[in-house]
């Protein structure tokens, strides 16, 4: 029988602005024995950041990853076009609160990243906590909720 193939943790994508932080990230993850993928970009040119997200968007929503990361200069532009794919929760965490928050209140499923804010340093912690922290669920997931569907 053929081996079970790894489900992918952790889907990554970057823009010019993301690209240098992205690389910066993947031996990280590695090391922590994370199972990821990584979309691109791959060089310095520059390419359109939509693009990217909605890759990883889409494949996380579609459960083909756990989570993403996604990173471009500010990581505005990454969350605002994830966050248009139905089931996908994409916070932008440059401070390791947020990146806490996000996980415990939201259920973000996407952390996005600003390449041209934060430093590797700071962004392996904001990840690390990412991918750790629990969602709390109880009032919190009757919040999650209502943003699928409107107020009660
Ligand atoms: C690209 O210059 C820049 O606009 C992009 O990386 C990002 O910051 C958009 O939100």
């Amino acid at each position: 029988m053929a081996p079970k193939k790894k489900k992918i943790e952790v889907l990554l994508g970057a823009d010019h602005g993301g690209v240098a932080l992205k690389d910066e990230l993947l031996p990280f993850l590695t090391a922590r024995h994370v199972i990821w993928k990584d979309l691109g970009t791959f060089g310095d040119a520059a390419v359109d950041y939509p693009d990217i997200a909605w890759q990883v968007a889409r494949a996380v929503a579609g459960g083909e990853a756990a989570k993403g990361i996604l990173i471009c200069g500010s990581g505005i532009g990454m969350a605002i076009t994830a966050n248009r794919v139905p089931g996908v929760r994409a916070a932008v965490c440059n401070d390791l609160y947020s990146a806490r928050l996000a996980r415990a209140h939201n259920d973000a499923n996407i952390l996005a990243l600003g390449g041209r804010i934060i430093g590797a340093g700071l962004a392996r912690e904001i990840v690390a906590l990412f991918l750790t922290t629990p969602f709390e669920k109880g009032r919190h997931l009757r919040r999650i909720r209502k943003m699928e569907g409107g107020c009660s």
